[in-house]
């Protein structure tokens, strides 16, 4: 299986976004963040301890939380230098109008994870060890659920089963909305779970709108779903 900036040897990768690219890729105005928000899943992303910073309760779910904080310190180190390496030698494929070059991509990767270790090593319980499709929280525990870089994205792996209870999972963990990015799988054209999952969503009686975000990486990915509960 081929490299991509989010995989490395058909792994997951273990690297994670800042609170500000997230801001962006979300489409979030900070001060609307009010009530519990989530974060899945997190991997070794700033939201949740910038979140915290600004009084927002956040959480994050990965199943890698699991680990010790050195394996994942050394997992998040080698995620950037692999993709480091990658961005050198595909950097035609993606858009830099946000990065402007692979050093600055690599700088925000490198705070999100120092950012990430640092808040996990004091507060760990903001950090929960589960995976899609079964989350360990009760309905509507969250006023908002945000879930980047995973559904849609790897399809190639994540089956249409997997997509539809993983997006009733974060619907019923959600009082108000779920938030989901990108809509595109690896060859960065739109997923083909996207139309079922939604066709699914709106059965259950969701709203389910696309919207287009200020955050362009990949070239043209930059529609989120936004889904009312
Ligand atoms: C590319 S990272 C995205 C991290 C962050 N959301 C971001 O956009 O920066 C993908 C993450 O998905 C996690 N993951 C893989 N399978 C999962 C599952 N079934 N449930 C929740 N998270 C999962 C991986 O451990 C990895 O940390």
């Amino acid at each position: 299986m081929s490299e991509t900036e989010f995989e490395v040897d058909g792994s997951f990768r273990f690297q994670g976004r800042t609170f500000e690219e997230y801001r962006r890729l979300f489409d979030l105005d900070p001060s609307s963040l009010s009530g519990p928000v989530l974060d899945c899943p997190g991997g070794p992303s700033s939201f949740t301890a910038v979140a915290r910073s600004i009084g927002v309760e956040a959480y994050a779910v990965d199943p890698q939380y699991a680990r010790s904080v050195t394996a994942m310190a050394a997992d998040c180190e080698a995620a950037v230098d692999d993709t480091e390496d990658q961005l050198r030698e595909k950097r035609d494929r993606f858009v830099w109008d946000h990065y402007e070059d692979v050093d600055t991509r690599c700088r925000y990767l490198r705070a999100a994870g120092e950012r990430f270790l640092a808040d996990y090593a004091d507060h760990p319980s903001r950090y929960v060890a589960a995976a899609l499709p079964d989350l360990p929280f009760e309905n509507s525990a969250f006023d908002r659920v945000l879930s980047a870089h995973l559904l849609f994205l790897f399809d190639d792996r994540l089956d249409l089963a997997f997509h539809l209870a993983a997006m009733a999972e974060l619907a019923r963990v959600a009082s108000e909305e779920v938030r989901v990015f990108p809509l595109a799988s690896l060859d960065m054209t739109r997923s083909e779970f996207v139309a079922p999952v939604v066709e699914a969503l709106r059965e259950r009686g969701h709203t389910v709108e696309f919207r287009e975000v200020p955050y362009e990486f990949l070239p043209d990915v930059t529609e989120m779903l936004v889904v009312s509960v």
